[in-house]
């Protein structure tokens, strides 16, 4: 069972009462890359995880990990080369991350010597060896995301899939968080992970799928993706309020392409923006805007989605 995609999507549809969470979703994952779904909160993508992950089913569709149809009773297969860490974490509070650890390997059905040597390899990948014996209440969100990866780990997965890895995680456990999974997929496993931080999408992966209300709407390289958007900059502006004919005299601005408001903040899409940066903070104030702060950018994974949805995706 070689082929070069280890997961195929097609079509995939969730309705929950009625509600369409995921609306045709279509895109192959390829063996042995880093793969990112990359959208706002509420867009869909922990639902196609847990499909993919087994743990719901989908309205419609169809999906196979590793030749293995999802609706085919495959669900023992799939689970064998699929590590999980979800977007909620799930481990004992009362126990050390080394019992916690061996809860698990016996769960996987390890020999005694497997899951001594394993849970030690595993606490010093996500570099928590010395803190191995200490119960869980006492550690940080990050390092409780590092043993729920830890624990993921234990069957030794062919993919391993990541629900929003570094939300809520501070700045050295997002580092190991990082450096982990490049190890990993260095020594051949595919990486499935969803965000929504352009940080991770930008710094980890191979490909980006952009997800929003329930549907793809671009995947590529990360190069690929900021050449759709061209040479437009993006301004943000933070004031005390914007009234809608503010926008509006923005708008009429030559070389504008969009416009986004969000309470006092607004984002202008446009091109060569640090020449029209005079004229705009003259619109803003010549309005009665008052402006607190305004920042220029360059084409980032940002810009991309406000150019393909209008919205901004940081809010
Ligand atoms: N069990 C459920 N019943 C009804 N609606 C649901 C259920 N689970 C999710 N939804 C809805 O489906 C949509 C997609 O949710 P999902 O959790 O997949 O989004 P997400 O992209 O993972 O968001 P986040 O970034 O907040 O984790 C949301 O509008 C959510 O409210
Ligand atoms: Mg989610």
């Amino acid at each position: 069972m070689n082929d070069e995609n280890i997961i195929r999507v097609k079509k995939l549809v969730k309705r929950y009462n009625g509600f369409t969470a995921v609306d045709g979703v279509s895109f192959d994952i390829r063996r042995g890359e880093i793969l990112g779904l990359l959208g706002p909160n509420g867009a869909g993508k922990s639902t196609i995880i847990s499909i993919l992950c087994c743990i719901l089913k989908p309205t419609s569709g169809r999906v196979t990990i590793n030749g293995f149809d999802i609706e085919k009773k495959k669900k023992n297969e799939i689970k064998k080369i699929i590590g999980v860490v979800p977007q909620e974490i799930s481990l004992y509070h009362t126990l050390s991350a080394r019992e916690n650890l061996t809860f698990y390997a016996k769960i996987y059905g390890l020999s005694d010597k497997a899951l001594k040597e394993k849970t030690e390899f595993l606490l010093d990948m996500v570099g928590l060896t010395d803190r191995g014996d200490d119960m869980l209440e006492g550690y940080s969100g990050g390092m409780k995301r590092r043993i729920n990866i830890a624990v993921a780990l234990l069957h030794d997965p062919e993919i391993l899939i990541l629900d929003e890895p570094s939300t809520g995680v501070d700045p050295q456990s997002r580092k190991r968080i990082y450096d982990t999974i490049r190890k990993l997929n260095q020594n051949g496993v595919t990486v499935l992970l969803t965000t929504h931080q352009m940080e991770d999408a930008e710094d980890l992966c191979d490909r980006i799928a952009i997800v929003d209300k329930g549907k793809l709407i671009a995947l590529d390289t990360l190069q690929g993706l900021l050449d759709m958007v061209g040479q437009s900059d993006i301004i943000h502006v933070m004031t005390k309020g914007i009234q809608p004919d503010t926008a509006e005299s923005i708008r009429q601005i030559d070389t504008v392409e969009k416009v986004s408001v969000d309470g006092g903040n607004m984002a202008i899409q446009l091109v060569h923006g640090r020449e029209m940066l005079a004229g705009i903070i003259d619109t803003l104030t010549s309005s009665g805007t008052r402006v607190e702060s305004i920042q220029i950018k360059e084409p980032d994974l940002e810009t991309l989605f406000l150019h393909l949805t209008g919205t901004a995706l940081r809010k």
